[in-house]
């Protein structure tokens, strides 16, 4: 902490828009999910006040019980509407989502398979679930098929993928997954987290493939382009019915505060109405991606607004964040056991030309520090865990700013 590279914890002060405050420091901020920039439009925000001014700061339950507001099951409605399935359940987060989803439907006789690159909240929805969990080669849809002619006969089969992949920015091979889930008798979800809001114009992943119809449920976040806090899933009547009956993670918690659910009900009536705001984001990542291009510099498997560029281990990672944010650039440092070392930079349709020419110009200074275009990704992250453990190697490590 003392060499002023520990990149976790800080405090942020002002709104979370294009730029942040940090000190007395103004950043442009490549760190955020905000992919739509609405989490400081003013529609937004005016949405959220008015609940607030209507229904107060809590709900103080569950929505099982006193906390379910007639605004829940409009949100549910219009995310139900949006995704042309039948009907919607609104979580108070996208990690209560997947939990209480796969915790639900999977039992100790079932199976769960779920991608090597899965969101953390599958992974713990699963292992909640006490069905056995089977990881397959991340978008291998051969060791998915596998995996599923090994499970035993008569044990539930529920694949579990995410649409986009947060830590790399690369899509799911939904075509094959599904047509593989298929073959075996298997239900697919679909966490769509960092796809609702960004491909096909907002409308996610699954539409991007036009396999809306063939994914049995999809999880959501309001994290991330809706600009509040919340989870969800989509699917059939029946099995949504089921899942507010059974998710323990909705029913034995408090319902998303009233100006979170208006808030995202806002947000999904402007990422509806303006489709402009997707095609942005992806504008933005692409101009950074061409611009890395030409400093030779890896942007991975990414095509969403989110740009991994990774770096040779943990020391040089958390040197790269402290020398960006010296140049006036916040990025998100990952380190192992999460992925194998990189900054995540993520795109906004809200940056302008401007703002993304300041981070190619930082980038630019770095280049030589990043991996290349034509290295492979070598990392070896139980190695970048000890390298942390080892500490003094950041005391000691030059500081260039
Ligand atoms: C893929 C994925 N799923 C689920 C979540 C959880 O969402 P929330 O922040 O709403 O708990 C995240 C957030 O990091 C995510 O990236």
């Amino acid at each position: 902490m003392a060499a002023g590279l520990y990149p976790y914890f800080l405090p942020l002060t002002g709104h979370e828009g294009t730029t942040v405050t940090l000190g007395d420091q103004e950043l442009v901020m490549c760190g955020s999910n905000n992919y739509l920039g609405l989490t400081s439009d003013p529609r937004v925000k005016k949405a959220a006040a008015e609940a607030l001014d209507l229904y107060g700061t809590s709900c103080t339950g569950s929505r099982f019980l006193n906390g379910n507001l007639a605004l829940h099951d409009l949100l549910e409605a219009e995310l139900a509407d949006f995704y042309g399935k039948p009907a919607a359940a609104v979580f108070s987060t996208g990690y209560q989502a997947n939990l209480g989803v796969i915790s639900a439907l999977a039992g100790r006789h079932d199976m769960v398979f779920a991608d090597s690159d899965a969101h953390a909240s599958i992974v713990d929805g699963s292992v909640l679930s006490g069905a056995k969990l089977r990881r397959f080669r991340h978008n291998d849809a051969d060791a998915l098929g596998r995996r599923l002619a090994a499970a035993p006969e008569g044990a539930g089969r529920l694949v579990v993928v995410d649409g986009v992949y947060s830590m790399e920015g690369d899509l799911c091979a939904l075509p094959e997954l599904v047509a593989t889930s298929r073959r075996y008798g298997a239900r697919i979800v679909v966490d769509d987290a960092h796809g609702l809001g960004v491909l096909d114009g907002g409308r996610g992943t699954t539409s991007y493939f036009g396999l809306t119809d063939q994914v049995d449920l999809i999880t959501v976040t309001f994290s991330k382009s809706l600009a509040s806090l919340g989870g969800a899933v989509v699917g059939s009547e029946e099995v949504v019915h089921f899942l507010k009956h059974h998710a323990r993670s909705l029913i034995f918690s408090a319902s998303a505060t009233p100006a979170s659910a208006a808030a995202a009900l806002a947000a999904l009536r402007i990422l509806r109405a303006e489709p402009w705001r997707a095609e942005r984001a992806q504008e933005n990542a692409d101009y950074i991606r061409r611009g890395l291009a030409r400093l030779g510099v890896s942007s991975g498997a990414s095509s969403t607004p989110v740009v991994p560029l990774r770096t040779r281990g943990v020391v040089e990672t958390l040197l790269l964040w402290r020398r960006l944010v010296d140049r006036g650039v916040y990025t998100n440092p990952v380190l192992p056991p999460a992925a194998s070392p990189r900054l995540r930079l993520s795109f906004m349709a809200t940056h302008t030309t401007d703002h993304l020419d300041r981070v190619l110009e930082a980038l630019a200074a770095e280049a030589d520090m990043f991996l290349g275009a034509d290295e492979p990704d070598g990392s070896d992250e139980t190695a970048g865990l000890a390298e942390l453990a080892a500490g003094p190697a950041l005391a000691s490590a030059p500081h260039r700013s």
